[in-house]
């Protein structure tokens, strides 16, 4: 199965994607990565495993619509089936959502509903909880409220800062990704309503 990763930044999710690919944790192929900044690390690290990359210019495809169908397009094209988001930095439109109607993934460093948007470590963090955790979704229209497929807490202690937490949540993110990737591509996902349901037998 062909993957897309879009990726704003660091990419360490997508390393631990491709790392799961090479290792057959994941029986797919990153075939692409796309991103909105040209000098986004993630592009490079696409780049050093051979893999193709494309940054898409948010200035010459003018307007949120204008953009998500320069992109649908190319996806279409190199008939991807699942789309990753990992630390890509922009709302998806509606239309971009219909198009790839639950094979649209995101992961979002926070135990969703709380703390949707930006900064979710942040919030967390600002707000007091003593538990956070990541969640994988599947992507709606809305702000991180799709569809729940994996989530996993991790312990908030006193003397953390974001980063500390962020760097625990990370830790967790890389092992809970390409087991959601890898329950979609065995076609192991099963949603029932809101919810999804893993047979992980
Ligand atoms: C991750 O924490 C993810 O939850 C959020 O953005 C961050 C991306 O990190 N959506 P990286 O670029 O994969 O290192």
């Amino acid at each position: 199965m062909d993957l897309a990763v879009l990726a704003s930044g660091y990419g360490s999710n997508l390393q631990a994607i491709i790392d799961a690919v090479q290792n057959r944790e994941i029986n797919g192929r990153v075939a692409l990565v796309i991103s909105d900044r040209k000098d986004a690390y993630a592009l490079q690290r696409a780049r050093d495993r051979g893999i193709e990359t494309l940054f898409i210019d948010p200035h010459v495809h003018e307007g949120r619509d204008a953009y998500d169908t320069a992109i649908v397009e190319i996806l279409h094209n190199r008939k991807i089936r699942l789309v990753i988001l990992a630390g890509f930095m922009r709302l998806l439109t509606a239309s971009f959502v219909q198009e790839f109607k639950g094979r649209i993934m995101n992961i979002h460093p926070s135990l969703l509903p709380a703390f949707p948007g930006l900064d979710g470590v942040k919030q967390a963090l600002t707000y007091g909880v003593k538990v956070s955790g990541c969640t994988v979704h599947f992507v709606d229209e809305g702000l991180d409220t799709g569809p729940i497929i994996l989530q996993e807490a991790v312990p908030v202690y006193d003397h953390d800062t974001e980063d500390s937490i962020h760097a625990r949540i990370h830790r967790v993110e890389h092992r809970l990704y390409p087991r959601a990737i890898q329950l979609f591509i065995e076609g192991k996902l099963r949603l029932e309503g809101r919810r999804c349901l893993a047979d992980e037998n």
